[in-house]
């Protein structure tokens, strides 16, 4: 992805981006609670496959995202969703840690990410992603592989989740529906002050750390002036 990220100039990213933000999401993810999940295997793509046979497992502490069609997916057909098995009672746990914070162990989610999760003026949308990817972002928050000035924002987010926490906040965020359309279509209307009262009220508004909090502060402030 990087050799084919450095080929391209400034115009050509600009038009891949406004293409895939023109692009309707539908329902990607069907989530479903299970104790038993069917024997899989990794192979082609890095994915992962159901074996031939029927065999089954019990799902552990796992996610099991599988192609729901495996020819579809392989042949990188766009339209085809995977089947996200997770383990049972994890998508009621995932939603009282993301609308409630869980009394102090994470923070609810909608201040930043919007009332449905479906993105707050910069802030990504969230709803109906891959757990598996969700999984990752988190995980890659925490231990700071993932740092960007607006990655700040969500180290105290993730400072205190254990690996079962994050799988039943993957596993209830990717079962809600996603936004009518993605990209940056939100507007000024929809960016939160309470995220900017939160960011103050934890201590972590640094304005040089925070382009992104002090770009939304701004456009708050050109609205309300205008
Ligand atoms: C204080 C604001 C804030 C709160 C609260 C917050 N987030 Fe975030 N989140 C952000 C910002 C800002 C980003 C973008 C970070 C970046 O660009 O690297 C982000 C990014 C993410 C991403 C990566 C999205 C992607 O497309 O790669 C995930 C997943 C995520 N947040 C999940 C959550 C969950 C789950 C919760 C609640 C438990 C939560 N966030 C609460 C601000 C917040």
């Amino acid at each position: 992805m990087s050799v084919i990220a450095k080929g391209l100039s400034e115009d050509e990213a600009m038009q891949a981006t406004e293409w895939f933000a023109s692009l309707k999401p539908g329902v990607w993810e069907k989530v479903v609670e299970t104790d038993t999940v069917p024997k899989t295997y990794v192979s082609d793509g890095h994915r992962r496959y159901v074996r031939p046979g029927g065999e089954t497992e019990p799902i552990g502490h796992r996610i099991i995202e599988v192609p729901q069609d495996p020819l579809r997916v392989t042949s990188r057909d766009p339209h085809c969703g995977f089947i996200v098995y997770v383990p049972v009672g994890s998508i009621s746990r995932g939603e009282e840690l993301v609308t409630t914070g869980g009394s102090g162990k994470t923070f609810a989610c909608a201040i930043c990410h919007g009332p449905s999760l479906t993105g707050l003026g910069e802030v990504p949308d969230i709803a109906g992603h891959s757990p598996t990817y969700i999984v990752r972002q988190l995980y890659g928050f925490q231990t700071g592989a993932r740092t960007s000035g607006m990655a700040q924002l969500m180290k105290a987010v993730v400072a205190q989740l254990g690996q079962d926490d994050m799988v039943a906040i993957a596993a209830y965020v990717a079962s809600r529906a996603p936004p009518q359309r993605r990209g940056s279509n939100h507007t000024i209307h929809n960016i939160a002050p309470p995220m900017i009262f939160w960011g103050e009220s934890i201590g972590i508004l640094a304005e040089s750390l925070m382009p992104c909090t002090v770009r939304i502060r701004k456009r708050i402030a050109d609205h309300a002036g205008g």
